[in-house]
């Protein structure tokens, strides 16, 4: 089972990707975090952002892993943890400038099919059902409206002790989602066959239910049409 969650930023994609893969007992790979992990290359590199012969170097260069680590997720890049380092705002910008490429996008695109082939797995972005696994089993797309994810932001970035104003972040979020969506390459964009959920004034625990739902759902059609009884008890047993 291949589950895509995509969606703008701030939507509350990572908290739900996360938390479905652990009740599912799925993997769990945050691809924005990969996006974010070569942008931190990219600079420490000293490359121009779009210089795509450099970028393409950079990215081949780059070996990104995930690691849980007592419920922890960690991004290693060549092996150093990177988790805290890719999310300042100074790399979410150059994130969003260096997934334009061409360069960039071709490479993670390989890397992140081949994560994902090992099966039962959540890819959480903004184009895996639509590019990265058009054939994925359960696509969802996550959403919210842009002064919601703003706050969200906001509130996020003020506990880490950043001095950031409500009305900038907002302003932010909005650009950002302006760029993924005009994209020329893998633009942000809603599968025809993503279920949409608005998590504007949900909870948590009620997106979580309604992705739930339907993953457990399509296992169990999948499991039947695989010859099972669908309860996941009698598939080898002979004659059942
Ligand atoms: O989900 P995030 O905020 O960590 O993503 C960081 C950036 O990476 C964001 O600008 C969009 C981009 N991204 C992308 O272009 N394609 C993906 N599959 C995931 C993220």
């Amino acid at each position: 089972m291949v589950v895509a969650i995509d969606g703008p930023s701030g939507a509350g994609k990572s908290t739900v990707a996360r938390m479905l893969a652990e009740r599912l007992g799925y993997l769990y790979i945050d691809t924005g975090a990969m996006f974010r992990a070569v942008a931190l290359a990219v600079r420490r590199a000293g490359v121009a952002p779009d210089d795509e012969d450099a970028l393409d170097r950079v990215c081949r260069g780059l070996e990104i892993s995930f690691e849980r680590d007592d419920g922890a997720y960690r991004v290693l890049a060549n092996g150093e943890d990177v988790s805290e380092a890719i999310r300042t705002p100074e790399i979410s910008l150059l994130t969003s400038r260096i997934s334009t490429r061409k360069a960039v996008r071709e490479v993670l695109l390989h890397e992140q099919r081949r994560m994902g082939s090992t099966g039962n797995v959540v890819l959480e972005g903004r184009d895996i059902g639509s590019v990265v696994f058009p054939d994925a089993d359960v696509k969802f797309f996550l959403s919210a409206s842009a002064e919601e994810r703003g706050r969200r932001r906001y509130l996020e970035l003020r506990a880490k002790g950043e001095d950031v104003s409500l009305e900038k972040t907002i302003e932010e979020v909005a650009a950002r989602d302006a760029r993924d969506e005009r994209r020329e390459h893998a633009p942000l964009c809603r599968a025809e066959d993503a279920l949409l959920i608005d998590s504007t004034g949900v909870s948590v625990e009620e997106v979580l239910r309604r992705m739930e739902r339907l993953v457990r759902d399509r296992e169990a059609a999948r499991r039947l049409s695989a010859g099972g009884c669908g309860d996941g008890f009698c598939g080898n047993v002979e004659g059942a």
